[in-house]
């Protein structure tokens, strides 16, 4: 399954762009041959190169398939994830310093079912410090694999609030592929994060030439490129020959929530239990006993669960006084609070409203993180519901 490791600079060769190599435009002639960087900042993020008058993002990167490498340059799945650096993504694709000075930062190398709440954390605090903290910085990118990157994209979103860019870019194929979409992606998401027009949105995930806001953007489809959509919010914007264009001003998600993490160490675990046929109610207790300090149901249609499985959780409630939010299996919809089991009146149960479960397990592990109680759990939740 591990193929030897391509250079994807290798891939690019014949491509007519300038080839890489440190840019220092400033005046000094430093193109150097021990070290790619030509200018450390403040922060310590070392750029590739710098032109005064062009914007400045910061990639950070996390592995995943944008990262990824086979030794066939036809397979699409069954590749290895996370195998290049920031340095050689961004070598892949010289483009991006017609757009941009970007600076590197590696946060872990990894396919993104190995994204931990300790990175998004680590993410978060880096991006309010060095992006957030520096007037210079125009925008950031974080390279992540594909499978969760509907759950980074969330956090950051909910956690980074600066009004700056955080734009969250994948590939469907690895860099050894035919055509793989890692590059182009890579292209477009530096040169989002560096417009003054993306500026007011929040975190947004730019894929295949779409941007969609991350509060909403989920996987759709397991397999192929046109796969981050937002299926009833729509996109915020396209890019045409690299050349981002909204589709309406500014503008936030209804229900989100803005957390300031900067003294979080740590998310409380939140297990997410799926509903079907047959469901017994010990999948619950197991995940309580084991730690569990949150619930996420991904309920039948709105948010149902067997008559057995209810009443277990609203037991779980009232003994534990654990929060269960209700959300829903179904690809797209909404569960509103009306459509939610209430059968013990002590229960407080909360609705999931448009969030589904694997974005409503995020919120929740931030709230608990907040020593948030029950009812103002609820209330937050309630934000993203239409009653
Ligand atoms: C610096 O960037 C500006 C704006 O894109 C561009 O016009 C100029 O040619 C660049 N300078 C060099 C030396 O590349
Ligand atoms: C920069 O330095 C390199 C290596 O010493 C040299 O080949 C090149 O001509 C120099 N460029 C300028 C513009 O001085
Ligand atoms: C090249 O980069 C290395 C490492 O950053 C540095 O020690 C060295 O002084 C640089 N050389 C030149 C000519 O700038
Ligand atoms: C910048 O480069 C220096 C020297 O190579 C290295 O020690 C440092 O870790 C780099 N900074 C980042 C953020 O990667
Ligand atoms: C990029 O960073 C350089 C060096 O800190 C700074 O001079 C320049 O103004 C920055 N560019 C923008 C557009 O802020
Ligand atoms: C869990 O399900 C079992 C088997 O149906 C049932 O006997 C038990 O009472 C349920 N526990 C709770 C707390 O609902
Ligand atoms: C569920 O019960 C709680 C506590 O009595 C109450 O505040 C809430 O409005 C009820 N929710 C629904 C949907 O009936
Ligand atoms: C939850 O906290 C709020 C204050 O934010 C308080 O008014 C409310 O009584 C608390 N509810 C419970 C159930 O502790």
């Amino acid at each position: 399954m591990t193929g030897p490791k391509v250079l994807l600079s290798a891939m690019v060769a014949c491509a007519s762009a300038s080839p890489f190599l440190p840019r220092d435009v400033s005046g000094t002639n430093s193109t150097n041959t021990t070290s790619p960087f030509v200018y450390t900042n403040s922060f310590g993020l070392n750029f590739t190169q710098m032109n005064a008058s062009l914007p400045n993002v910061t990639i950070f990167a996390t592995g995943g398939t944008i990262a990824g490498t086979d030794s066939s340059s036809v397979a699409t799945s069954g590749y290895a994830a996370g195998q290049l650096g920031v340095l050689e993504l961004v070598n892949a694709v010289p483009q991006i310093l017609d757009v941009a000075n970007v600076a590197g930062v590696q946060i872990a190398n990894v396919g993104s079912e190995d994204v931990t709440s300790a990175m998004h954390l680590q993410m978060a605090h880096e991006i309010n410090k060095v992006v957030c903290g520096d007037p210079t910085m125009s925008g950031a990118v974080i390279t992540h694999g594909t499978d969760t990157l509907e759950e980074t994209s969330f956090f950051i979103d909910a956690t980074v609030n600066c009004g700056k860019p955080v734009v969250v870019v994948g590939a469907m194929r690895p860099a050894t592929a035919v055509s793989a979409d890692g590059p182009f992606n890579l292209l477009e998401a530096v040169t989002v994060a560096a417009s003054p027009l993306s500026r007011n949105r929040g975190a947004l995930v730019v894929f295949n030439d779409r941007i969609v806001s991350a509060y909403y953007a989920t996987k759709i489809n397991a397999n192929t490129l046109d796969t981050f959509k937002a299926p009833e919010m729509g996109n915020l914007g396209e890019l045409i020959s690299d050349i981002p264009y909204y589709f309406y001003p500014p503008v936030t998600p209804t229900g989100k929530t803005a957390f300031d993490v900067s003294n979080v160490e740590e998310i409380p675990r939140v297990d997410i239990l799926f509903s079907y046929q047959d469901m017994s109610n010990d999948t619950l207790f197991s995940a309580i006993k084991h730690g569990a300090k949150g619930i996420v149901y991904a309920g039948a249609g709105a948010g149902g669960v067997s008559s057995n499985v209810d009443s277990a959780i609203n037991f779980v409630v009232n003994k534990h006084k654990i929060p269960v939010v209700n959300s829903f299996r179904s690809a797209n919809g909404e569960v509103p609070d009306s459509d939610i089991g209430n059968s013990s009146s002590q229960a407080i149960r909360i609705p999931s409203g448009y969030l589904n479960p694997q974005k409503s397990r995020i919120l929740l592990g931030l709230l608990l993180a907040e020593k948030k109680n029950l009812t103002e759990i609820r209330d937050v939740f309630l934000g993203s519901t239409d009653d």
